[in-house]
C-alpha cells in the first residue's frame, strides 16, 4: 500500500496523541519495514492493521473509531497532495462517483502497484446514495471517515450507515443520506 497512507497515519497519531504515543505504538509491533515510512514507498497493509491494533491498546480507543478518525485526516491530505479542486464538483455524491471513475483510476495509472478500492453505485438521487466498497484490505471504516470528511468539506449534513457484506469486510455497503 502506498506510503502516504502510512505517513498520514503516523502524523495523525503524532498530532492527536503526541510523539510518545507514536513511539510506544511502534515499539509494540515488529514491523518488516522498521516503521520508517516514506510517501513514495510501498508497505504491506498488514502493517497498518498491526499499528492500529497497537494504538488501540495504547490509548484504549476501539480500532474502528481510530480508523474512522484516520480516514477523516487522510481525506484532507489526499486532496492537498493530489491538488484536487473540490469546487469543480457539485457535492459529495458527485465527488464520490468521480473518485471511482476518475481519481482512483488515475492513481492506478500513476503507480503500477497501487490497488485503491473500487466502488459500485446502486442507487443515487439528490438526497440518498447507496454505494458498495470492494477491497481485499477491508478498510471500510477508513472509507467511512473519508466519506464523512468529504461531506463536511462540501458543507453538507451527511449521515451514513455502513454494513459489511462479508466477514472479512472486503465488501461493504454504505447508505448515505444528505440533509
Ligand atoms: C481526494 C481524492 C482521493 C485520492 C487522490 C485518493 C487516492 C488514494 C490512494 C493513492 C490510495 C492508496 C492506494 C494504494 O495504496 O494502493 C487510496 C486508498 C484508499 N482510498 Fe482513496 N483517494 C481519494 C479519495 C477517496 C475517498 C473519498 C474515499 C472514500 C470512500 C477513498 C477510499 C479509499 C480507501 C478506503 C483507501 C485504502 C485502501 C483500501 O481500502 O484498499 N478514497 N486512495
Amino acid at each position: 500500500m502506498k506510503g502516504i497512507v502510512f505517513t498520514e497515519f503516523v502524523d495523525m497519531v503524532d498530532n492527536q496523541f503526541g510523539m510518545e504515543v507514536t513511539e510506544a505504538m511502534l515499539d509494540r509491533v515488529q514491523l518488516a519495514s522498521g516503521g520508517a515510512y516514506t510517501q513514495v514507498g510501498d508497505y504491506h497493509h498488514g502493517e497498518m492493521i498491526s499499528l492500529v491494533a497497537a494504538l488501540a491498546d495504547e490509548v484504549n480507543v476501539p480500532v474502528e473509531q481510530l480508523l474512522i478518525a484516520y480516514g477523516r485526516t487522510l481525506f484532507d491530505r489526499l486532496v492537498a497532495v493530489h491538488k484536487v479542486e473540490l469546487d469543480r464538483f457539485s457535492g459529495s455524491f458527485d465527488f464520490l462517483q468521480q473518485v471511482e471513475n476518475n481519481i482512483h483510476r488515475q492513481v492506478r495509472k500513476l503507480y503500477d502497484n497501487a490497488q485503491p478500492p473500487t466502488f459500485e453505485f446502486d442507487s443515487v438521487n439528490a438526497s440518498t446514495m447507496e454505494m458498495r466498497y470492494h477491497s481485499h484490505r477491508g478498510f471500510g471504516a477508513v472509507a467511512e471517515g473519508l466519506i464523512l470528511r468529504c461531506g463536511e468539506c462540501f458543507g453538507e449534513t451527511l449521515s451514513l450507515t455502513r454494513t459489511p457484506l462479508n466477514e472479512q469486510g472486503t465488501e461493504v455497503r454504505f447508505v448515505l443520506e444528505r440533509g
